[in-house]
């Protein structure tokens, strides 16, 4: 008889853990997916609810869970500054207080568990691009702490039950991600640009645009879990998972304004001064999975824009479906 695999998806109904549920069910498995709906939506998931392969449940990782599961992937965290930052206590609760709780899950039921860490970890990095091997160097008292630390922190403690209970873990060190369902209000610069160039306003660039940033297109980064998931019990990683294509302000404005057909422009403004480094993955140990990703920003920014298009933003702000 064929069983299926039982896998737990925390901080399921958010952006990449709607897109993993999404995946999981496709492959065959059940999917548990856990979320106290802090930064995500019914609406990223409401689409597999009548799968009977999938269960909701509204749960706050902080507290214990009992269930029966073979796999979790541990993504229950807010990951944009301006969702991190609202709570900054709850958000290091979630990471290290919520690893804490998955791992004793996964130790109690003998699960395989995988940890959506960050390149956040490495801080404003003083190496580039940055390998796995490089320690970081993280402010332990500043703002982002809360998310940087508590992300840290959990690697610490998913490294500590492997050595201590020979836990079988996974980490994946997530850099910038985009696509459908990403908050269209999180302050990152996709979702601006895209914003701005739908309600027809000015993108706003700082400094003189040339400064570069990488991204990620959601598709390619959920193979790159499944993937670390589905290597050997050796691979603990951590695994760096982005892409490591540049692209500068500039590129990235016009693209967004040539696929919006928005003839409104840009805007310069003068660069703040904590404009963070560029941070860009080194991605052999990903490699040597089998794992590269294949999305151009071109194709990745047109799917993400007919999302924002679809979605219920009034009517006045929003121009028609092309
Ligand atoms: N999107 C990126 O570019 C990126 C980059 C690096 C790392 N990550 C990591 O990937 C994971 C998912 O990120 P995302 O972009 O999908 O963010 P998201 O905010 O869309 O998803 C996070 C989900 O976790 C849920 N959640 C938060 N606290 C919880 C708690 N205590 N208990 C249960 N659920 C909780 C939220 O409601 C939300 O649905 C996060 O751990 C994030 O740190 C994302």
């Amino acid at each position: 008889m064929h069983i299926e695999k039982r896998v737990l998806v925390t901080g399921g109904a958010g952006f990449l853990g709607s897109h993993l549920c999404e995946r999981l069910l496709k492959d065959g498995a059940q999917v548990l997916c856990v979320d106290n709906f802090y930064t995500g939506a019914h609406r990223n998931v409401d689409h597999l609810r009548d799968n009977p392969r999938f269960e909701l449940m509204r749960h706050d990782i902080c507290f214990p869970l009992y269930v029966e599961v073979d796999e979790i992937y541990n993504l229950a965290c807010p990951a944009s500054p301006i969702h991190y930052q609202r709570d900054p206590v709850q958000t290091t609760k979630t990471s290290v207080v919520g690893a804490i709780n998955m791992l004793g899950l996964a130790k109690r039921v003998k699960a395989k568990i995988l940890q959506a860490s960050t390149s956040e970890v490495y801080g404003d990095p003083e190496v580039h691009p940055q390998t796995e091997s490089y320690w970081g160097n993280v402010n332990p008292i500043g703002v982002r702490s809360c998310y940087d630390e508590g992300k840290r922190c959990a690697e610490t403690l998913f490294f500590d039950y492997r050595r201590q209970h020979n836990l079988r873990i996974k980490v994946a060190r997530i850099f910038n991600t985009f696509g459908p369902r990403m908050h269209p209000n999180d302050g990152r610069v996709v979702s601006n640009f895209i914003m701005q160039a739908l309600r027809r306003q000015p993108i706003t660039i700082y400094g003189d645009g040339s400064q570069t940033r990488s991204f990620c297109y959601v598709d390619d980064l959920i193979e790159g879990l499944v993937t670390l998931m589905a290597s050997d019990d050796s691979v603990s990683g951590p695994v760096n998972l982005g892409n490591p294509a540049e692209f500068s302000m500039n590129d990235l404005a016009k693209e967004v304004l040539a696929l919006t057909g928005s003839s409104a422009g840009t805007r310069k403004l003068p660069l703040p001064s904590d404009d963070p480094r560029q941070r860009q993955p080194d991605l052999a140990k990903a490699r040597g999975l089998g794992w590269e990703p294949k999305t151009s920003l071109h194709d990745g920014l047109k799917r993400t824009i007919d999302y924002f298009q679809g979605l219920d933003i009034p009517e006045d702000v929003m121009p028609p479906k092309a």
